[in-house]
């Protein structure tokens, strides 16, 4: 039997990074107590009238196609949601409904790239881009970032990996894994990059409304960047609603048309009944979203102080995001030997750095997922054996 390539390109690009993720998974199926600090699935409840919003239109009857650019309600509360934050009129026609930001930053790519062009990432770099690059049949290309610099990528950096097959710089702020939140002056230094090398911009929103103190700058939102950019985002983490596959795209007008096209060829139309309740979910007001944010920013805090003052292991504040990355080089330990080890002897699932990219390499990524005192009890443990490792080496 014959197969196209692509399956083949995606072969291998995933197992790989999930390996301590999924064996602490079949370790809990078996019963033991294994705290997993390892997958960014919000545990706190997603908004109830959101939830209400999805069964009453699904009893109503919201269960035929939905439009292929997204039901009209569903991209007006899009458009004003993406309006209020900048101040910059959005109108439906810049959006595409689609079902999640893998879903978005998919049809993204699909639209943009072929074989033969290149894909620009900052490395570390969340675990599935890799994988949604190969698919395109793009080459991936990683643009490095430094852990001292906590881990901002620069935009000589992005010059010095720019190609003439170049086509796509695709950023995610807040980052997943480091926490880096890009500010204006670094979006503006950036974005003049792309200008100078004509490249599109596709950015990855997903954790856009959980920053802590650093304040949310998207590339959409700069109006010499708005014609060269896609913003994608969704419901998945700012209403822990990973489940419902809700969200978009950004764009220009021009390009929308180009989405729909290949929106359709994947999925011909998301469910009415969701896309119902994420007008619900961004244009009113819901404690559950508040509490998360506060649980999320006290989560990090607990961790860096659990961690911080040691010399074997350190974590800085993230900027944004449900992630923390704790430097583990001093144990000389790479971040999936640390893993591992933490696995195998304490029953803590976390992931390795390397997951994200040799820019994460000496690290390990912490999911904020879990209460506060279990994550304390877990950072300790982390520390204790970290500082032990240094002993030992000594
Ligand atoms: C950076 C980043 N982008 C995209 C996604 C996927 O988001 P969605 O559930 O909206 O597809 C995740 C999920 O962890 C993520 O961390």
């Amino acid at each position: 039997m014959r197969f196209a390539p692509i399956s083949d390109r995606l072969a291998g690009l995933g197992a790989a990074k999930w390996a301590v993720h999924n064996e602490g998974l079949r370790r809990s199926s078996l019963g033991q107590q294994v705290i997993m600090l390892s997958i960014g699935e919000p545990d706190l409840p997603p908004p109830a009238k959101v939830i209400d919003q999805a069964i009453s239109s699904m009893r109503a009857g919201r269960t035929k196609y939905a439009a292929g650019q997204g039901e009209p309600e569903a991209l007006e509360a899009i458009a004003r949601h993406l309006s209020k934050r900048s101040g910059n009129v959005v109108t439906p026609e810049e959006v595409l409904y689609t079902a999640g930001t893998q879903n978005g930053l998919c049809t993204a790519l699909y639209t943009l790239v072929q074989s033969g062009d290149e894909v620009l990432v900052p490395d570390p770099y969340y675990a599935t881009y890799e994988g949604l690059v190969a698919a395109s049949g793009a080459t991936f290309v990683p643009v490095p970032t430094s852990p001292e610099n906590g881990f901002h990528v620069t935009a000589e950096a992005i010059e010095r990996a720019i190609t003439p097959r170049s086509r796509v710089l695709l950023l995610n702020t807040p980052s997943n894994p480091t926490g880096a939140v890009l500010s204006e002056q670094e979006i503006d230094a950036i974005g003049d990059v792309c200008e100078r090398h004509d490249l599109w911009i596709i950015c990855d929103e997903v954790y856009a409304d959980m920053t802590y103190d650093a304040p949310f700058c998207s590339p959409f939102d700069r109006k010499q960047l708005r014609h060269r950019t896609l913003a994608v985002s969704s419901i998945s983490k700012s209403h822990a609603l990973p489940g419902f596959r809700a969200g978009w795209v950004a764009c220009p007008a021009e390009v929308t048309p180009r989405l729909v096209l290949v929106a359709e060829a994947m999925l011909f139309g998301s469910q009415p009944f969701i896309e119902d309740a994420l007008v619900v979910a961004l244009t009113e007001q819901h404690d559950e979203v508040q509490r998360m944010r506060v649980a999320y920013r006290e989560r990090a805090q607990v961790l860096v102080e659990a961690i911080n003052g040691s010399d074997a292991v350190s974590a800085r504040m993230p900027e944004g995001g449900m992630f923390v990355m704790v430097d583990v080089r001093a144990t000389k330990l790479s971040g999936q030997e640390f893993a591992w080890k933490l696995l195998d002897d304490h029953n803590i699932g976390v992931m390795p750095g390397e997951s994200f990219g040799l820019g994460g390499a000496g690290h390990i990524r912490i999911a904020l997922t879990v209460e506060a005192s279990v994550l304390r009890k877990a950072c300790e443990i982390i520390r204790t054996m970290a500082e032990s490792l240094v002993a030992k080496a000594k």
